[in-house]
């Protein structure tokens, strides 16, 4: 079972920095999670939030913030002591990681116009040296259906929603845009959710699996990945 760092090691490092990634690699992590949108420039950056404060303190939408501007700034939030990152592009992430570290980057998008990631992001991936290492995942069905359209041959997931409704997304959204994985919140998964959607030929990421006893059932299960705040606390109990 891999072991994906959840926007990095983000329980010892500010989330979705390069400082993260590196410090999910060095504890043990296969690879990493990421959270990819537009800013108002075009250019795709990693960062959790539509909103600039809870991460930043500057105020404002991502997505109305140009590149020049959200460099210049210094992502804060995250452990005590520990030093602010800064907010990297897509670009740079691809880059910076080794070819061996799998990457699932996940589209975030708000609107309609905030889905042109879909075909932002793909493009890099496309590029990039990570093909065979890679996943695309999102809550946002529209995000798919451009990946689907723009880049079929980068796999691609659906991120389950607790708060939709789950009849909705298990048999409508799951069989037509979830090609390759499922993503399902650790807490609304069952051992026979595995069984089927392993039938279908997707593989199951789960998130975000931060006990390790938690973790080692999933892996009994079959469970294909564990999304995690703490990929050194999972590696050392799972061992290799
Ligand atoms: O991709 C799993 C997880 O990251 C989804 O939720 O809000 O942490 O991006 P969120
Ligand atoms: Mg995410």
């Amino acid at each position: 079972m891999r072991i994906l760092g959840h926007r990095g090691a983000s329980h010892d490092a500010p989330e979705n920095t390069l400082a993260a990634f590196q410090l999910a690699l060095d504890q043990g992590a296969d690879g990493v999670e990421l959270d990819a949108r537009l800013c108002g420039s075009g250019e795709v950056v990693v960062f959790h939030d539509a909103r600039l404060e809870r991460l930043t303190g500057a105020s404002g939408r991502v997505a109305d913030t140009p590149w020049d501007a959200l460099a210049r700034l210094e992502v804060r939030a995250g452990p005590p002591g520990a030093p602010a990152g800064r907010i990297p592009l897509l670009a740079e992430v691809l880059e910076a990681l080794p070819r061996s570290a799998f990457i699932n980057v996940e589209l975030k998008s708000e609107d309609l116009a905030g889905t042109a990631v879909a075909g932002a992001a793909g493009a890099l991936l496309a590029a990039g040296r990570h093909e065979d290492h890679l996943v695309v995942s999102s809550f946002e069905p529209r995000c798919l259906v451009r990946l689907a359209l723009g880049y079929p041959r980068i796999p691609r997931g659906l991120l389950l929603d607790p708060d939709r409704p789950q009849w909705l997304q298990r048999t409508v959204l799951l069989p037509l845009l979830a090609r390759d994985a499922v993503h399902p919140e650790a807490a609304h998964i069952r051992e026979a959710d595995v069984r089927r959607w392993h039938v279908g030929g997707r593989q199951v990421a789960v998130w975000t699996v931060d006990d390790p006893d938690v973790a080692r059932r999933l892996r009994a299960w079959g469970v294909d990945a564990c999304i995690t705040n703490r990929p050194g606390a999972l590696r050392a109990a799972l061992g290799r």
